[in-house]
């Protein structure tokens, strides 16, 4: 009974289930998830799962820690009611800035989630662009991590932008920069960031690298207060860009960041759906592109044993 697969989503983000569903040719299964007055969530399958392969679509997004214990409760219903195997398809991996020990008397709360989804019940992780590739290794079960590059690289190349550079928001990100420039075919700078403390600031140092004249595609993981973003898009105009375009996969968007953006030089922001964009949040200058069909053949192919990489060849 492996064989029948079966895709549920809590609260965070439905509109992805249901996406991953039409690219599937299968209903979206039926569940409650809901909270009492006290504030604690329950769940309830409204369909057996028996011996089935279950996957289960849900971002780590605002609400952040909500999202998280309903993923966590939604995997402790599905192994309960005996599951042939289960996925946690997490396309937006929260917490994944809370990577390593990097200074005194910190949690790695990264590796806490990778641990809490495997005693709650998940088999696999399914997720996109984490924040750093190694949050892979914190998992003892199988993890396939898809990218958003795919999708941004067929966008700007139908853009057909001569004299492009793509430029890392920061030294982090400088290695996935690279695969991008390499598809588009561009050389690669890469913008010198500080964080300041353990708060959401961070100072723009410098851009290593050449953009004088050019049109610049900056790139990150995910734009959280915009800081970084508009930052970075300041810094190469500062040294003599023509225009610059950015994108990002997870779009967050905290606080005023789209007004950031729309306010800000950058001509066009592209980020994926792997967490909702809601209407009020979706300025001029964001364009959302759907990570549905990647990960509804992605779910495809871990279910019929097929290649993940052939994907991509
Ligand atoms: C941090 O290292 C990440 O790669 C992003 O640069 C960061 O999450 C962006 O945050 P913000 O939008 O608040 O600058």
């Amino acid at each position: 009974m492996v064989d029948e697969l079966k895709v549920f989503t809590g609260n965070a983000h439905p509109a992805l289930a249901q996406g991953i569903c039409e690219y599937l040719g299968i209903p979206l299964g039926k569940a409650e998830v809901t909270e009492f007055p006290n504030e604690n969530i329950f769940v309830k399958l409204l369909e057996s799962v028996r011996e089935r392969d279950v996957f289960v679509v849900q971002p780590i997004c605002s609400p952040v820690n909500k999202s998280m214990m309903e993923l966590l409760i939604m995997l402790d219903a599905i192994k309960r009611a005996s599951a042939g195997r289960i996925t946690a398809v997490v396309p937006y991996y929260g917490y994944g800035r809370t990577d390593k020990k990097d200074q005194p008397r910190v949690p790695i709360t990264a590796r806490l989630i990778a641990d809490l989804l495997t005693v709650a019940g998940a088999n696999r992780l399914l997720t996109v662009d984490l924040h750093a590739g190694q949050i892979q290794g914190f998992f003892q079960i199988p993890v396939d991590e898809l990218t958003a590059l795919h999708l941004f690289t067929r966008h700007f190349k139908e853009k057909k932008l001569d004299n492009l550079v793509v430029v890392a928001t920061d030294i982090g990100i400088s290695k996935r920069a690279r695969d991008l420039a390499d598809r588009l075919n561009t050389p690669l700078a890469i913008v010198e960031k500080r964080r300041i403390g353990n708060t959401s600031k961070a100072v723009t140092l410098n851009v290593i690298g050449d953009v004088k004249g050019m049109r610049a595609l900056t790139l990150d993981d995910e734009i959280d207060t915009g800081g970084s973003l508009v930052g970075a898009v300041n810094a190469v105009l500062e040294q003599g860009a023509r225009e610059v375009y950015s994108c990002c996969t997870h779009p967050i968007l905290s606080g005023n960041a789209p007004e950031k953006i729309q306010s800000s030089p950058v001509k066009e922001v592209v980020v994926t759906d792997t967490v909702p964009v809601p209407a009020n949040k979706k300025v001029k200058k964001i364009t959302v592109l759907s990570m549905a069909p990647l990960l509804g053949e992605a779910i495809h192919r871990i279910h019929t044993g097929l290649s993940m990489g052939a994907m991509f060849e």
